[in-house]
Parts: C-alpha cells; structure tokens; sequence
C-alpha cells in the first residue's frame, strides 16, 4: 500500500475520477473537506459508493470518518459500515483509549451489518493533537486491526495555537519533525505501517517526489496524496528501483556461506544490512 488519495465524500465529480487515479486506497472522506451542512448528503454517497465499489483488488476503499470526540464520529460509522470499508482512517486521536473505542464500535457495526468480524482496519493519524504526540509508543498490542500510523502538521500547529509550522527557511519546525519520527517509531513498535504525511501544494511534483523519496529513505511505506496527479510519483517513490532489487539479491547471496560478517563491492555488511535487504525482497511479494 504505497498511496492512498483522499476524495472529498461529498463530490460526484471526484468520487468519479478517484477510481482512474491508480491509488492502492482511496480514502473517502467524511471529515474536513465536507462542509458541515453536506455530512449527510456525504455519509449517502459514501455508502453507495462502498457498495457500489465491491471488488477491491486494484484499489481498497477507506472512509475518513470524523473524530470521536464529535457527536458525528459514530452516525458516520453507522452509515458507511454495511459498505464494508476496508479501512477507517482515524482523526484527531488523543490516545490509546480512542483506538480501543473504535475497535469496540466497529465490531458491534460488523456483527450488525452481516460484515466479516475484524476486516475493517485503522489508520490513525496519530499526531493531530498534543496528548497524541505523548501517546505514540502505546498503540501496539491493542487490536488486530491497526494497521497503520500517520502524522499531520496542519492540525498539530492548529492545536498549538502556532502561528505557522514552518521556520524561516520554510522547512517543518523541530516539534513537526519530532511528531513525523515520533510517528515513525510509534508505527514501527507497534509492528504496523507508517505511512507519510500530504504534501500540499499539488502542483509542485519535483517537491512531492523529494519528500517521497526523503520518507521512503526513512521507513514510512507509503503516503497519502490529496490530488490525482500525486499519485503515480508517490507510487513510483515507494517502488524499489531494479538496482535496488538487483543490489538485494546480491546482498543476500553474498550471506550465502552463514558468515555474519561479509565484503561486497568494498564495503562490509553485517546484519542490519541482510535485513534491509530481506526487507526489500519480501515487500516486493506482498
Ligand atoms: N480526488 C479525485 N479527483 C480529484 C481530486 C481528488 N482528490 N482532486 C482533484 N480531482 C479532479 C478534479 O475534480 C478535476 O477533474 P474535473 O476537471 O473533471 O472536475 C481534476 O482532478 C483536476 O483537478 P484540479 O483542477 O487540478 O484541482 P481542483 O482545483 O479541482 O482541486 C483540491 C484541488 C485540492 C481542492 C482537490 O485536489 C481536493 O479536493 N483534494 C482533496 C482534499 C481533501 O480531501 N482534503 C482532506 C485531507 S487533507
Ligand atoms: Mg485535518
């Protein structure tokens, strides 16, 4: 799952396109790109489209719902769960307790609606508020359904009360930087995915393509995309290059003989590097 694209719930016109985009998910979203008069009509299309969307081999179907603290989270979960989401995208989490309350509530919804008990996942986007941020290395163990984490900037320096998130040389301030590898961490101790956060200015692609490449390089697996033509870079960024895969192989032969210790090009490996290199070769069976 390298790139998941959201699509505002609540436009035909983008719900249409969203499927030709080539994203592993779509993330369909009841949250912030919904005026508030439209969450209704949004939850309506949502569902039809779940329903009307079964086959999923190409492009999973994730519905952004909104945060629990809001009397809207659970009639949102209501609406859309006889559609079988594959997962649910999470807002605004404060804690481990909003985890387990989802978890609750999804399998109450899937025993209801005749839908297969514990097939709706979660992402969280995990650092949208302070208390999360002090949270994020205790969302392992909870439920089989967390399959991911994600990190947000907007809405931290929007709970900061910060004027910007960025210094004057325009790059995320340190408590931003420290979320996204708070974030990292969290994802990857609770053994789930870490997945990167939007890249806002839709037309800048070399932009897009670096921070892609920047987040791969650091371990996330996959990031989310706001606009269609984000897709095929962000895909492209978390696809290993054939001299990648090519120097994988090489990697793992040259372990061949069980030495812990080898030479290869002039360089020594040791552990880490069979690892990485066992990493990239199992990523590309999945
Ligand atoms: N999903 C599906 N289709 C999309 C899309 C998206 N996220 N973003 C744009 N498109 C479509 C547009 O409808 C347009 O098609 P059309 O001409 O047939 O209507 C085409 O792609 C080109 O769009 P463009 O004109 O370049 O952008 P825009 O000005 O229409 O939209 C945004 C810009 C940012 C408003 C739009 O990309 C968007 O809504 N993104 C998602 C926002 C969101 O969900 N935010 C919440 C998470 S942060
Ligand atoms: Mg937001």
């Amino acid at each position: 799952m390298r790139s998941f694209l959201f699509v505002p719930g609540d436009s035909e016109r983008k719900l249409a396109k969203g499927a030709a985009a080539g994203a592993d998910a779509l993330v369909l979203d009841l949250e912030d790109s919904v005026p508030a008069d439209r969450i209704e009509i949004a939850r309506a299309m949502v569902r039809e489209y779940l329903q009307a969307h079964r086959d999923r081999e190409s492009t999973r179907l994730w519905v952004r719902i909104n945060p629990l603290s809001t009397e809207k989270a659970l009639p949102d979960l209501a609406a859309i769960v006889c559609g079988a989401p594959d997962g649910i995208l999470l807002p605004k989490v404060t804690g481990p307790a909003d985890l387990t309350l989802l978890d609750s509530y999804l399998t109450a919804l899937e025993v209801r609606e005749g839908v297969e008990r514990g097939s709706i996942k979660i992402l969280l986007v995990a650092t949208e508020t302070a208390p999360a941020v002090f949270n994020l290395g205790r969302f392992g163990g909870l439920t089989a359904r967390l399959w991911g984490m994600t990190w947000g900037a907007e809405d931290l320096s929007a709970a900061l009360g910060a004027s910007t998130n960025r210094d004057e040389s325009g790059e995320l301030e340190f408590t931003y930087r420290l979320a996204r590898s708070m974030c990292l961490l969290g994802a990857v101790a609770a053994e789930v995915e870490p997945i990167d956060t939007v890249f806002t200015n839709f037309k800048d692609v070399d932009g897009l393509i670096r921070e892609s490449q920047a987040a791969r390089r650091a371990g996330f697996t996959g990031k989310i995309a706001i606009h269609p033509d984000q897709v095929e870079p962000i895909n492209q960024s978390f696809t290993p290059t054939a001299e990648e895969i090519e120097y994988a192989r090489r990697v793992v032969e040259a372990f061949a003989s069980g030495a812990g210790t080898v030479g290869l090009d002039g360089k020594m490996l040791d552990m880490p590097h069979l690892k990485q290199a066992r990493r990239l070769l199992a990523s590309l069976r999945k």
